[in-house]
């Protein structure tokens, strides 16, 4: 019913949205459905609440604030063929529609029509709401192992491309280890991998207990969009600028008074910077150096912990007991 009457609204509607045309023609038949007015009435509803110019504006107004808009790396990443399915609104169509990743003449930054097309069903009571998304289902990980992150909602989305993109080293056996690789981290798209408490090196013998995967609070009962796609206190964070605040309302649904930060992480994570600088590991920037000579596999493993919370940029929000595990424990096997 709701499918029925949402479609003759389009039918008769003068509202501007493009292309429904030929489904429209479908429901004339069906048109004697429409007598039930309750139906009629919600499925009108439901259509304009999210396509009227009213409610656009301000999701227009907030988008042009948010880093996908800005697309600083869009003219750096965007068009290779490595990184486009990420870095531009070309590179992910072409990824997410199953096309080969190529190189992009023109990359422009991610836009509208890089994460919404259109609805994959309009019974929206029945099969819950789409946004139009092009994804929000399960996402497997681009890393080899075939991991599986699903929220089972919006956020599924964010994963397609907020995910690492190169797996924790492992031990040949001998617990030594020599790093060649100038970008050995797993660049700063792992929010997903950290929130859900993955892809971290464990290293053996440590003081703190790892907490198992999928366990963080803010795994089990948040989510990226909960948190950076909620109501805006402050005009400049949440609807579509993507931006988490700590004044964010969401963060009041768990706590009373909300943390800004990881207790002790940061200190920890100065301390470990001293001692992987002094090591010879990374440079004053934070970069990863290339080494000559094998050092022991645990030193490896708190370089890698080191640079997995790093760039995860949230300073350890996301998974807070996760993050300082990892930081904990590397900050032992340097010492
Ligand atoms: C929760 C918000 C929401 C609701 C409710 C909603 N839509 Fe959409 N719809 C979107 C978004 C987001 C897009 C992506 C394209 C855009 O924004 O222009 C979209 C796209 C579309 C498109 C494709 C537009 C194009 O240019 O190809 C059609 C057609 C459409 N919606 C029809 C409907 C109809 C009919 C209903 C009511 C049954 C409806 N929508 C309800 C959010 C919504
Ligand atoms: C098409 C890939 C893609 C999708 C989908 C995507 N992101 Fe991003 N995101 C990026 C890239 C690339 C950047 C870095 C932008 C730059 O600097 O060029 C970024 C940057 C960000 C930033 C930091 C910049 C800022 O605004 O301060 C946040 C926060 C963010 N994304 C959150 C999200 C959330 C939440 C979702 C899901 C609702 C999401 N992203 C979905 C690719 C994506
Ligand atoms: C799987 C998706 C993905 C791929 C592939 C990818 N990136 Fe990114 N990249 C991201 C996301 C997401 C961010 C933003 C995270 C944030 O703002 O915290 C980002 C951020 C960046 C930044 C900004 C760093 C900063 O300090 O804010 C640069 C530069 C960058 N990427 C370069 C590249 C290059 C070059 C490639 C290809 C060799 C590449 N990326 C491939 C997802 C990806
Ligand atoms: C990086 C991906 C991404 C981009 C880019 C993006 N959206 Fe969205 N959009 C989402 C996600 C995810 C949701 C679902 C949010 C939720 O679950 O709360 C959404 C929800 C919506 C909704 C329905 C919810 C609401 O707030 O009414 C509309 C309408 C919409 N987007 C329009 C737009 C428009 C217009 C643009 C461009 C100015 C845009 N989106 C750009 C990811 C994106
Ligand atoms: C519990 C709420 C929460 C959840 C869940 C959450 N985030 Fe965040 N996120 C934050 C906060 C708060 C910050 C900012 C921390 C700071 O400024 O120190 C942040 C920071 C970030 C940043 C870095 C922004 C920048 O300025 O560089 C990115 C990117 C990001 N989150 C993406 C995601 C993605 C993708 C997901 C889902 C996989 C997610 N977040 C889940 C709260 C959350
Ligand atoms: C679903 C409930 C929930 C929501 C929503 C939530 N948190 Fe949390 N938060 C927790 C739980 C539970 C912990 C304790 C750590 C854990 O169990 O993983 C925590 C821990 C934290 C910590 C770490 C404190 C410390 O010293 O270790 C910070 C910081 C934090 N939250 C900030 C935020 C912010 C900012 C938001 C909103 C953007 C938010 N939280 C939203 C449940 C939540």
């Amino acid at each position: 019913m709701i499918l029925v009457s949402s479609l003759m609204f389009i039918q008769c509607t003068s509202d501007p949205i493009e292309g429904p045309q030929g489904l429209a023609g479908i429901d004339g038949v069906d048109g004697v459905d429409g007598v039930d007015g309750v139906d009629g009435v919600d499925g009108t509803a439901s259509c304009v609440a999210c396509h009227s110019e009213s409610h656009r504006a301000p999701i227009e107004e907030s988008y042009a604030k948010s880093g996908h808009a800005a697309g600083s790396a869009v003219a750096y990443a965007g068009g290779r063929d490595s990184c486009s399915r990420c870095h531009s609104n070309e590179g992910y169509i072409n990824f997410i529609t199953g096309k080969p990743a190529v190189a992009i003449a023109n990359p422009t930054a991610v836009s509208c029509t890089t994460c919404h097309s259109k609805h994959s069903t309009f019974d929206f009571e029945n099969d819950g709401h789409d946004y139009a998304l092009r994804n929000m289902a399960a996402v497997t990980l681009d890393l080899t192992d075939n991991t599986v992150i699903d929220y089972g909602s919006t956020s599924n989305n964010c994963v397609s491309c907020h995910q690492p993109r190169s797996m924790a080293p492992v031990d040949d056996g001998t617990g030594m280890y020599l790093q060649t690789n100038s970008r050995f981290y797993p660049h700063y798209g792992g929010q997903s991998t950290m929130l859900e408490g993955i892809q971290g090196s464990f290293i053996a013998g440590g003081s703190t207990d790892y907490p198992g995967a999928g366990t963080a609070g803010h795994r089990k009962g948040a989510s990226c969009t909960i948190c950076h796609m909620g109501s805006s206190s402050d005009g400049e964070s949440g609807m579509h600028t993507f931006k988490a605040s700590f004044s964010s309302p969401a963060c009041l649904t768990c706590h009373t008074t909300v943390p800004t930060e990881v207790a002790g992480l940061a200190a920890d994570m100065t301390a470990l910077y001293d001692k992987l600088l002094a090591l010879g590991l990374i440079d004053a920037a934070g970069n990863t150096l290339v080494q000559t000579e094998k050092v022991p596999f645990k030193t490896i493993q708190a370089l890698w912990n080191y640079k997995t919370v790093e760039e995860d940029h949230s300073h350890g929000v996301h998974n807070p007991k996760y993050a300082k595990a990892l930081v904990k424990n590397a900050l032992e096997a340097v010492q």
